[in-house]
């Protein structure tokens, strides 16, 4: 497993009032209504629970765990590994994601969400790693827009460790993403 780079990309501090900030544009933006929040398991559940304690209009909160698939010639796609049942027909959906990194992952929700007919689907992301894209997708807020290197922290994990950590770091030497 490679050693940690000391250099920290974003602070406790910084993280804190960026994501203070969101929560007051999405607060905004619901008028009061109320608000399904989707933590995409398992990277999403430290900003997803910092989150919701900033937002201000009356909300739920679900989970849902999605699994990538090798699939031949170096595809990928995405497969729900685990969801707990609730309402989404007429409701105000945000899906709350750790990263935009390649899009699958989000692409494959929305497409997910859209068919059970929400009111209005939202995407809420934390860190954006716009050189890595391969698929756009419409993300209504984001956190930080960062290099195309590969982090921990703050609920982002490398083989299960380091998502304790309260900020995020740069993590040297990892081969990323794993199909390529
Ligand atoms: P996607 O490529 O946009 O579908 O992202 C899939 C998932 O890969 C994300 O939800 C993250 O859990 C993980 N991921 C992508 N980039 C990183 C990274 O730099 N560090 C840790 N996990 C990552
Ligand atoms: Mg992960």
């Amino acid at each position: 497993m490679p050693e940690m780079n000391e250099e920290i990309l974003i602070t406790r501090e910084q993280i804190a009032r960026r994501v203070e900030e969101m929560a007051k544009e999405i607060s905004a933006d619901q008028e009061g209504r109320h608000l399904v929040v989707i933590c995409i398991l398992k990277g999403s559940f430290i900003f997803m629970a910092d989150l919701v304690r900033k937002l201000t209009c009356p909300l739920s909160c679900e989970f849902v765990q999605v699994r990538m698939v090798d699939a031949p010639e170096n595809r990928q796609f995405r497969e729900i590994d685990y969801i707990m049942e609730f309402e989404v027909d007429g409701k105000d959906i945000l899906i709350v994601e750790d990263i935009f990194d390649s899009g699958i992952t989000i692409d494959y929700l929305l497409e997910h969400f859209r068919d059970k007919n929400p009111r209005s689907m939202r995407v809420c992301v934390l860190l954006d790693k716009s050189e890595a894209h391969k698929v756009e997708v419409p993300v209504d807020y984001v956190g930080f827009s960062i290099p195309r290197k590969f982090v921990v922290g703050y609920g982002l994990d490398y083989g299960e460790r380091y998502r304790e950590l309260s900020h995020i770091a740069v993590l040297d030497g990892v081969k990323w993403p794993l199909s390529e």
